[in-house]
Parts: C-alpha cells; structure tokens; sequence
C-alpha cells in the first residue's frame, strides 16, 4: 500500500522545505520529496539557495570583500600590512562549510517538525480525489500536493556548460583558482555578483550584456551610481551586444559577438560564465499526465494564491511568475501552507524587495521613479548621500545614496531605492513602510538611531518635502 500523506511537496528549495516546515506545524502529515545530490556525491536539502545559490554566493562575496579591504581600503585606517594573498582552497573551504551547516540544518528542522524526506525526484502519475507521486520505484499518495521544484540556467545555444571552461552558477562559485580572464555573459544579478568576487579576487572581468540599457530594472540613478563604480573597479561592461560563435578549446574560450555599433569583436577568456537567467524545472514532473498546466516558457500556471488549474496542487518559488527570489518562494511557501488550512494569507508582490550584493550594494522595493511616472502618476523624490553621514564616513563607506519615492498627493511611499555597502539590511525599512502604507512624513518623524546609516533614510524621506536637516 502507498503511504499516504496530507501534503505532499516536491521539491526541497527554501519554498518547499519552508512550505512543508509550515504544513506540519499547522499538523498535517507532510511529506518532501528531494533528490539533490551535491558535489560530494551526498543527498541535500536545501535546493538552489542554500546549495549553489544564495548561500554560497554570500560567502564568496564576503572572502572577496575582505581580501579587497585588507588590500586596498584598510590603509585609509592607518593600518598597514604587508604582501596580502589568497588561498583559494581554503576560501572554497569555508564557503563548503556553511552550505553543509544550512542544508543540515533543515535535515534537522525537517527531523524536529516530523516532515518526512522522501529521496528522489517527484513525478506526478495519477490525480483525481488524491494524486500519486512517483518517487524511484515507489509510490506515494498525497491529498494536497505543492510543487516547488526551482529552476536552472539558462543554456545560451552553442555553449554548452561543461563546468571546465563553460561555467553556471554552480562552475563559477567552486572554481579552484583565480582564472586570469573571466568573461561573463548576462550583465544581471549573478553576472555582477560572481563577477564581482573573481574581480576582486584579481581576474580580469569582462561582462557582455545583450540589452542597451545597464540594469533595467532599477531605479536610472541608481543604475547610473553602480555603473560609475563598477567601472571605477575595473569591472569592464559592454552593452548591446549580439552574442556569435563560442568556441573553447584547452587554452580556454573566444567568444565572438557584435558590439553595440554591430562591429565584429572577439573576447578571449580563461574561463566563460553563462548567467542569462533562469528557467524553471518541469520537465519529468509529469505535469501533462495529470493535466497540470503549464506555460510556454515552462511556467506552471497559478493564481495569486499559487493555485493551479487543478483542485488541491499549488504551486510555488521559481517554479512560477513573480521574481525569482528566494525570500519570494519562502513566503509563497507559507501562504499555501495556511491556505491548505483554511487561513487566509496573502502576499504583497508589490512589496518584495531585490538586493544585488554588489560593491556597493543596490536594493530596492517598489516602484522606481520611472515606472512610477510611466504610470502616469504624478511623485515627488528625495534622495540624499551617505557622503555626508558621520557612521557612514565612520566605517569607511561614503558612496551612495537612498531615494525616496513619493505619491505627490498622498505622501505614500511608493517605492526606495538604496546604493550602499549596507543596502541589504537598511532597505527593509521601505519594505516595513510599504507594507504599513506609511508615508515620507512617517519615516521623517520616526526617532533613528544616530550615528546609523538609517538616518541617510530619513534624510531621504525629508528630502521629498525639500526639508533635509543636513545637507
Ligand atoms: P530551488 O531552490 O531551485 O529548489 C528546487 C528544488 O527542487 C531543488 O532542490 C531540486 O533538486 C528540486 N527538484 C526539482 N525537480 C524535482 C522533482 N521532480 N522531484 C523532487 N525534487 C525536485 N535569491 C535571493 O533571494 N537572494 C540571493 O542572494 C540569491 N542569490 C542567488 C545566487 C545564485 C548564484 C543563484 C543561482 C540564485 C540566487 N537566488 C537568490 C535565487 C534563489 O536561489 C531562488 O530564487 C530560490 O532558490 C528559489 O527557490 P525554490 O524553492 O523555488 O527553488
Ligand atoms: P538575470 O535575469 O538577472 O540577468 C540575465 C542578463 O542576461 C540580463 O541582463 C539579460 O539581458 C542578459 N542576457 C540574456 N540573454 C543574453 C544573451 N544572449 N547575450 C547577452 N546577454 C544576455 O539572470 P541571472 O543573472 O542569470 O540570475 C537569474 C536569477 O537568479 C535572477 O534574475 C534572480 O532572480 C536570481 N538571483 C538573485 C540574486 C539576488 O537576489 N541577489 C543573486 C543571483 C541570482
């Protein structure tokens, strides 16, 4: 007989294992189904984020950061040290270790919250009262079943990814080396962030962008800080670009493409990353055995409550529409816990914010002052510097700034826009103010805390009224 279970999830990535975290807390019998296998050959939870995503992006970020600083900012302190240098295996040592603890400890919440892990891959063979899941030669049956099975890169037609000389994410973030010349294509959020650590780590990066505009999707004078500064790093971008033959070979990869103006180019790389998005996992789910729909680009299809088409599957993260975030599939993950429940939570997309971990770094939530005004809506803006705050100074971090974005009759925030080393956590303030529908005026008459980088948030918000105490 199949076991049987309330809630099945497939897919361990942080929507599936948070969703069935949340499912049995609510009580139900919950099961998750995973089959990962990492580079030591072991079974793990955790999927993209914790394995070769978030996780171990953050902590390559912050070797880098650190090798950077000691080599060229600390002396700004009055300290001095001597030759600096890099031990790569040890970085990917530590960076190793941290993603082991992660995905050990959901094994640990999975075992704490009675969640039983079923190991494999899912396939949906049967629906109806209840549906049947394949899991390698067995079956199970679950009464509500939430797909959460991610995505992978996307492949660019004749480069293939070998992980040698052709890297994804997963290439990119164990190279045991320091390639001398890294070419990158996709100028997006992996593309600045990976390129961002082998840079520092002293690999000459090029970036080779199809689109003419430089991040599309922030904030222009947002975009426009991050392009002085990377360009000031020495992080080289070209934009516009048309993308030719690849060729690799042992001494590395040419990449031949067109530049902006359409003139023949030709890049010369030790080693070539391939970040041009991503696209989600259902092929094998056996989706159209069930009659699950999905999209043509491989989308499953949902409502705003991650419902699908067919009555009790749900379905969450990258998997479906909606930006491809990790926090954005946690949450997803415990609406459709509590919905499976009979509770009634919903999610503010309105209100999710993007970080890319950059130096500095660029967040934001909500609208920028272009989209709001391609909406026709009629804003007020106030942006202020960090150069003029006494902790940032303090902590050697000057560049940047927050921006404010306001509806002009209402005061409501519509959305902020932050370029600084700390950007990650201080944009949680607008997430906060969004989600209450607080104002400009509501930031301005919150005490902060001084001397804080939070402060440069309130200056913003006051600078929206044209009131800024210090500047
Ligand atoms: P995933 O994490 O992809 O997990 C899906 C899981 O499902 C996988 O473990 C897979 O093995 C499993 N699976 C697939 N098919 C089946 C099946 N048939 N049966 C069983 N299991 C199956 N997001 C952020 O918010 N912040 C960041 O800093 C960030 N950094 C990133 C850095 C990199 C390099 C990358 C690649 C991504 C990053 N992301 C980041 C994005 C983030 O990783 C994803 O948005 C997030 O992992 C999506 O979660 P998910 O649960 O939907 O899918
Ligand atoms: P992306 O969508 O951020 O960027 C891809 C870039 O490649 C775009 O600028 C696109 O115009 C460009 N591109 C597409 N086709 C191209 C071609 N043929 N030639 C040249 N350029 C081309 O995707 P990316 O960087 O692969 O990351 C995937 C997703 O993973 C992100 O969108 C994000 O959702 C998530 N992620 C989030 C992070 C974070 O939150 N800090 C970090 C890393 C990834």
């Amino acid at each position: 007989m199949a076991q049987r279970f309330d809630v099945v999830v497939i897919g361990a990535g942080p929507g599936g294992y948070i969703a069935a975290i949340r499912a049995a807390q609510l009580g139900f019998s919950t099961a998750c189904i995973e089959g990962w296998v990492n580079a030591k050959g072991e079974l793990a939870l955790g999927g993209t984020c914790l394995n070769v995503g978030c996780i171990p992006s953050k902590a390559l970020l912050s070797s880098s950061e650190e090798f950077e600083k000691v080599g060229h900012h600390v002396q700004d302190h009055g300290i001095s040290v001597g030759d600096v240098k890099i031990d790569v295996a040890k970085m990917q040592a530590r960076k190793d270790a941290i993603v082991t603890k992660m995905t050990k400890g959901v094994e640990y919440l999975f075992k704490k919250n009675k969640v039983t892990w079923l190991q494999g891959f899912g396939t949906l063979v049967a629906g109806g009262d209840t549906y049947r899941v394949r899991v390698g030669e067995s079956e199970v049956e679950a009464k509500h079943v939430i797909v959460a099975t991610g995505s992978k890169v996307r492949q660019l037609p004749g480069a293939a990814i070998d992980n040698e000389n052709i890297l994804d994410n997963v290439g990119a973030l164990a190279l045991p080396s320091v390639p001398k010349r890294l070419g990158v294509i996709g100028a997006g959020v992996i593309g600045l962030e990976l390129g961002s650590v082998w840079r520092r780590l002293g690999a000459e990066v090029t970036v080779l962008e199809a689109l003419p505009k430089f991040l599309g999707a922030v904030d222009d004078a947002v975009a426009k800080e991050a392009w002085k500064q990377f360009a000031k790093q020495g992080l080289k971008i070209s934009l516009g670009v048309k993308i030719g033959k690849v060729a690799s070979s042992r001494k590395g990869v040419v990449v031949e493409y067109a530049d902006e103006a359409g003139a023949a180019q030709k890049l010369e790389c030790d080693k070539l990353v391939v970040s041009i998005g991503r696209v989600p996992n259902t092929d094998n789910l056996g989706a159209d055995t069930v009659g699950l729909k999905v999209d043509n680009r491989g989308f499953i299809e949902v409502d705003d409550h991650c419902r699908t088409n067919l009555p009790n599957v749900y379905a969450i993260g990258d998997v479906v529409r909606g930006p491809m975030l990790a926090h954005k599939a946690e949450d997803e993950g415990v609406m459709v816990a509590e919905l499976i429940a009979g509770q009634k939570p919903h999610i503010d997309y309105a209100a999710i914010p993007w970080i890319i971990y950059t130096s500095p770094e660029i967040a934001w939530v909500g609208m920028t002052e272009q989209q709001a005004k391609a909406e026709g809506r009629k804003v007020r803006t106030g942006q202020f510097p960090f150069s003029v705050n006494g902790r940032a100074l303090g902590i050697n971090e000057p560049v940047g700034f927050a921006k404010v974005v306001v509806d002009d009759a209402t005061d409501r925030v519509l959305g902020m826009h932050i370029i600084h080393a700390r950007a990650s956590d201080l944009i949680q303030e607008g997430v906060t103010t969004m989600e209450f529908s607080g104002a400009a005026e509501d930031i301005a008459r919150i005490v902060h805390g001084h001397p804080t980088l939070s402060e440069v948030i309130r200056e913003a918000a006051l600078a929206t009224d044209k009131r800024s105490l210090n500047m």
